[in-house]
């Protein structure tokens, strides 16, 4: 496995900085200009490639053994599916592809392992390969690949398909609304922007049963610290520098029962924000969240991650 091999240290500078250098809109995390133009077959050429468009793509390597990645990122509501149309890799000169189930940078994952566990999330090939197909749990997946043998390359196809029932969630949207559910179940699900963002809680339900008296759930407001509590369902609200939610520096668990909260925002200032709602299964949990990337500057944050030396 390579997984740890690629460190993305140039995307995570990036998206950090980009605060300075962006405005409003729903502008997308745009590294890759050349690949937006619209061709029939398109040629993988930079060894780091972000958010591609679908269709189809090409790489052929011309010899050089470095590890590359292609970043793929759907809509919240959607997955990715990435079909190996093709591919021919000599396994004999350590030429190697992957399809990941979500991301990975600097060596941590997302969906984290404690939340996902890898197993069955990692899809490594090399040789010959006539048609294959994998589709993400959640809106993000990752093609590494290490291609020494000159001449050697794949074909793929990516689609975005939909999918009914998000639960992890990677944003690169300046800004948006977004909800969590549970579905019930005992799970974990989060929403991780690549940016420093502010946080405000839209509605919340989580950790409150609403069995008894349907529709008229007993409003309790936004309640903090509900970890530190006991409660076995809550969520988080925090960043960190990297994708791993253990590391995760969390400003407040909150739990409750509100459909209009007037709590103040959070304006988490780290590389990344993160939004994860903890599920026992024994209550029907969800959150919805509206984000913003912090463009300004003189904002007071609630939460600044520690840089790591
Ligand atoms: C969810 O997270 C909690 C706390 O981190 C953990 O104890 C639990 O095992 C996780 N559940 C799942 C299904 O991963």
């Amino acid at each position: 496995m390579f997984l740890a091999l690629l460190v993305a240290a140039g995307l995570l500078c990036c998206a950090q900085s980009s605060p300075v250098t962006k405005s409003g809109g729903s502008q997308k995390l745009d590294l890759t200009p050349s690949m937006k133009a619209k061709r029939s077959a398109r040629i993988i050429e930079e060894c780091m490639l972000v958010g591609l468009e679908e269709g189809t793509y090409y790489y052929k390597s011309r010899g050089t053994g470095d590890v590359c990645g292609v970043y793929l990122l759907s809509k919240p509501d959607e997955a990715v599916q990435v079909s190996f149309d093709y591919l021919d890799v000599d396994c004999d000169t350590d030429g190697l592809v992957s399809f990941v189930d979500g991301w990975e940078l600097g060596g941590e994952l997302f969906p984290s392992e404690v939340d996902a566990p890898l197993e069955g999330r990692v899809h490594e090939f090399c040789g010959r390969l006539k048609k294959k197909v994998f589709r993400s749990s959640g809106n993000a997946a990752l093609i590494q690949y290490r291609v020494p043998n000159r001449g050697d390359g794949f074909k793929i196809t990516v689609r975005y398909t939909k999918n009914p029932s998000p639960c992890n969630i990677l944003v690169d949207e300046v800004s948006g609304v977004y909800t969590l559910r549970n579905h019930g179940g005992r799970s974990n699900c989060s929403i991780t922007t690549i940016f420093p963002a502010t946080v405000s809680i839209v509605q919340l339900a989580v950790g409150v049963n609403g069995v008894a008296v349907p529709n008229r759930a007993i409003e309790t407001g936004v309640l903090s610290r509900c970890e530190k509590r006991g409660s076995r369902d809550y969520v988080q609200i925090g960043g960190g520098q990297g994708l791993d939610v253990t590391k995760l520096e969390v400003e407040d668990s909150v739990c409750g029962m509100d459909s209009n909260p007037r709590v103040p925002a959070s304006h988490i200032l780290c590389g990344m924000t993160t939004v994860r709602m903890v599920s026992s299964g024994l209550t029907d949990n969800s959150i919805t969240i509206a984000i913003s990337q912090i463009t300004d500057l003189e904002l007071m944050p609630t939460l600044v991650c520690e840089m790591p030396l």
